[in-house]
């Protein structure tokens, strides 16, 4: 049993962690406890309460205990405007204009299996696996109602949290802050890891101490954005890879978030997670009720690693759907960086036989193949193959290439729309634009209002057409933009406020038809690389392209800030050209695919250009990806060693059960007389011995490989754990060495 009720007090086990709640005796559902193991006792008797002065009391309580104050109370779920001064979960506008809530405890009741969100991505999983709870609180003086929805995966150590909110009353309640978490601990010295960036240098990691007053991260472009991820952890300060505790919360949510941590005037932090209340305002009648999107939450005692591995293991399988969950996606090729908009249906041709005869699986047809579409400045919306450019049809073009013996996929936006085209010229209406002012352009483009339902049909239809024409067996699902001038033609003037979050359920609803309707279609979610990387887009798109920035040493850090939050298998990466289009910079080729293979692996480049032995190389590096790839995909993975400090960055995939582990270490730079880097393996067996290999693939090796590569050496588990072994020196700038490690019977 995860979940167990003892009067008043609600306790979460999962096999790592426990969650406490517990209702006190003016009904105020309290927050208790979240972390390490322990048992079901009441943690809140240890919370400390004095009388704090201007931290008010409620009436009821105030005459007989100036001690008692919502604002210095952990709770559950907190309100505005009647005593807690703190960041607030829930603000609203009452009939009467007053900004006031304040919840009770009404009642609870357990589910069997994990609860689901209409039109909203939610984890998932077989009823005998989950558990749900569901505690109701109520507003006496209003009658609205929120209900807590706690999800379990007891084996996974994972708690999901929803918020549904209901108008129980007679009056309209208008919601204008409305977060789907809070959490609050009394005591403990935290910080704050987040991940900020901007197109093309998305997922830089930070982290901060937590002050005195509000930090926060969040977006209002209408999509997740490059700019901050809804993804953070709030660790112990001195918390590492493998030692100190953690918490993860992971927003399932693709649109405008806001997350808050505050810390108090007596030392208490608060988080609050939740969609953005800048662009948010929702009324709801009697009896309507609103979802509020989830949050996966994790807790690790030992450090970030098993945090993110616990975060990898539910998206990975209860977050991505669909035959792809498991399969081994194709290794692709796409033809953007070879072409760019200059291309015509016979040079895809040969793209696609070159790297069918290589070994590649599916060729990827980018933008450019539609309507009037030259450049980025016209066409978009009109989705109708450009026959000319492509010298045939697109069911022609698509034959040929899957004649070759490789699958077609092909590239769409379908939320954007030029001015330049047929589809804005049939329906300017169509377009989020608020009337008698200019739009913002951006990449000399609009947006399509995907809240409205006649557009979400219509591009349901014109997707499916071009899915069936062509017979893709993959999407590229891109979205070029950022959203501002918010407004809908649907919506009357008080529902305005309501634009953000309906375009986001619109979308959801275009992306759950289309899945379902095309289970064996795999899509591949984009938004100019990783701007809309979240875990309600990988509910859809079990994989998304991680960057527009395809540099193997960028891509370093980019791809490490992913891997706190996000699985292996969810990234996009890809071997491309030098020098790299977006930094000028020479990397070699192994190193490239090295840095591709810590995700989807595919390829981006003109191959019918490369030389006979770089051709050579690349059918080297899918055999070895093949290989590998049950580790890379399903392997737990610990960052060794961070881009952001030393001379090498490290990483491995390991298999749980420890028997062999991949390590890829690329060098940032080659120095003279360089100081040896070690390596620390974690996962393996302490008593298990182990040899050590470097990829066949590489042709230079060191002059002088370091212990544990040549054969008989073997190291031990304990030992590799403890002191690590010595990575191999380079021999090229950026050096890339793949080493395998395997247990040998002795
Ligand atoms: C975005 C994508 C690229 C490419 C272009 C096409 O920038 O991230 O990969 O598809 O659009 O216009």
């Amino acid at each position: 049993m995860a979940i167990i009720i003892n009067k008043d007090i609600f306790t979460i086990q999962t096999k790592n962690s426990t969650y406490q709640m517990k209702v006190d005796n003016n009904g105020v559902l309290l927050h208790a406890y979240y972390g390490e193991k322990t048992d079901n006792t009441d943690k809140s008797l240890l919370s400390y309460q004095a009388d704090r002065g201007f931290s008010g009391n409620p009436y009821s309580i105030g005459k007989s205990d100036r001690t008692y104050s919502l604002d210095s109370l952990p709770q559950e779920y907190s309100a505005f405007g009647v005593g807690d001064y703190r960041i607030t979960a829930l603000r609203v506008q009452n009939a009467d204009g007053s900004q006031a809530a304040e919840w009770n405890y009404v009642g609870h009741h357990i589910e069997k299996g994990k609860y689901a969100i209409p039109g909203l991505p939610a984890v998932y999983a077989e009823k005998e696996e989950a558990q749900t709870l569901v505690i109701q609180l109520k507003d006496a003086d209003t009658g609205l109602e929120a209900a807590l929805y706690y999800g379990v995966l007891e084996d996974l150590d994972i708690i999901t949290r929803a918020v549904k909110i209901t108008n129980q009353g007679k009056s309209n309640v208008t919601l204008q802050k409305a977060a789907s978490l809070q959490l609050d601990w009394e005591y403990g010295d935290f910080e704050l890891i987040s991940f900020y960036g901007r197109h093309s240098m998305e997922m830089n990691m930070q982290r901060e101490k937590i002050h005195h007053g509000v930090q926060s991260i969040g977006s209002v472009r209408g999509i997740s954005s490059h700019q901050y991820n809804p993804f953070v952890v709030l660790c112990e300060k001195d918390a590492k890879e493998t030692t100190g505790s953690c918490y993860g919360f992971s927003l399932m949510y693709s649109g405008e978030f806001l997350i808050e941590v505050e810390k108090d005037q007596i030392d208490r932090t608060r988080l609050l997670c939740g969609i953005h209340s800048d662009n948010f305002q929702w009324t709801l009648q009697a009896k309507e009720s609103l979802w509020l999107p989830e949050v996966i939450m994790t807790y690790s005692q030992n450090g970030i690693a098993p945090m993110s591995q616990n975060m990898h293991k539910v998206i990975r399988e209860h977050v991505c759907r669909g035959i792809w969950k498991k399969k081994r996606r194709p290794i692709l090729i796409n033809n953007w960086e070879a072409t760019y908009f200059k291309f015509t249906g016979d040079m895809l041709i040969n793209i696609a036989k070159e790297a069918a005869n290589l070994g590649i699986e599916l060729f990827v047809m980018d933008d450019g193949w539609f309507g009037k579409r030259e450049d980025d400045n016209t066409g978009l919306g009109d989705w109708t193959p450009n026959e000319k450019k492509l010298g045939c049809t697109l069911k022609e073009l698509s034959q040929k290439i899957i004649s070759q013996g490789i699958q077609f996929g092909i590239w769409i936006e379908p939320e954007g729309i030029s001015e330049d085209s047929d589809l804005y010229r049939a329906h300017p209406e169509w377009v989020v634009k608020i009337p008698n002012r200019k739009p913002c352009l951006s990449r000399n483009q609009l947006v399509l209002d995907f809240s409205r339902k006649d557009v979400q049909d219509y591009m349901i239809q014109t997707i499916s057409n071009t899915i069936k024409e062509s017979s893709a067996t993959y999407i590229k699902w891109d979205f070029n933009r950022a959203i501002c001038n918010k407004f809908s033609n649907f919506l009357t003037a008080d529902k305005q406020g309501e634009f953000s979050h309906r375009y986001v359920l619109g979308l959801y609803r275009v992306l759950e038809q289309l899945t379902s309707d095309f289970p064996e279609v795999l899509l591949e979610g984009c938004c100019g690389g990783g701007g809309r990387f979240d875990a309600g887009m990988l509910y859809y798109t079990p994989q998304i392209w991680g960057s527009d920035n395809t540099d193997a040493i960028e891509r370093l850090s980019i791809q490490y800030g992913a891997s706190f939050g996000y699985p292996i298998s969810a990234m996009g990466s890809h071997v491309s050209a030098v020098p790299n289009h977006q930094t000028g910079r020479i990397t070699p080729l192994s190193t490239r695919a090295c840095m591709a293979m810590a995700g989807t692996f595919g390829y981006e480049l003109d191959i019918a250009t490369l030389t006979a032995e770089q051709k050579q190389e690349i059918k080297r590096q899918i055999a070895v990806f093949k290989k590998y790839y049950p580790l890379i995909q399903f392997g737990d993975y610990y960052r060794i060693s961070s881009p952001l400090e030393g001379n090498c960055t490290i990483w491995e995939f390991v298999d749980p059960e420890g028997k062999e582990a991949l390590v890829s270490a690329i060098y940032h730079h080659v120095q003279a007389n360089s100081v040896p880097i070690r390596a620390k393996v974690y996962g393996l067996k302490d008593n298990a011995m182990y040899q050590l290999s470097l990829q066949e693939y590489e042709e230079k090796q060191p002059e002088k490989l370091p212990y544990g590569f040549h054969s008989k050496e073997l190291i031990s588990g304990a030992t590799l754990r403890q002191m690590g072994f010595v990575v191999p020196s380079p021999v090229n700038g950026f050096q890339a060495w793949q080493i395998y490690i395997q247990e040998k019977r002795v």
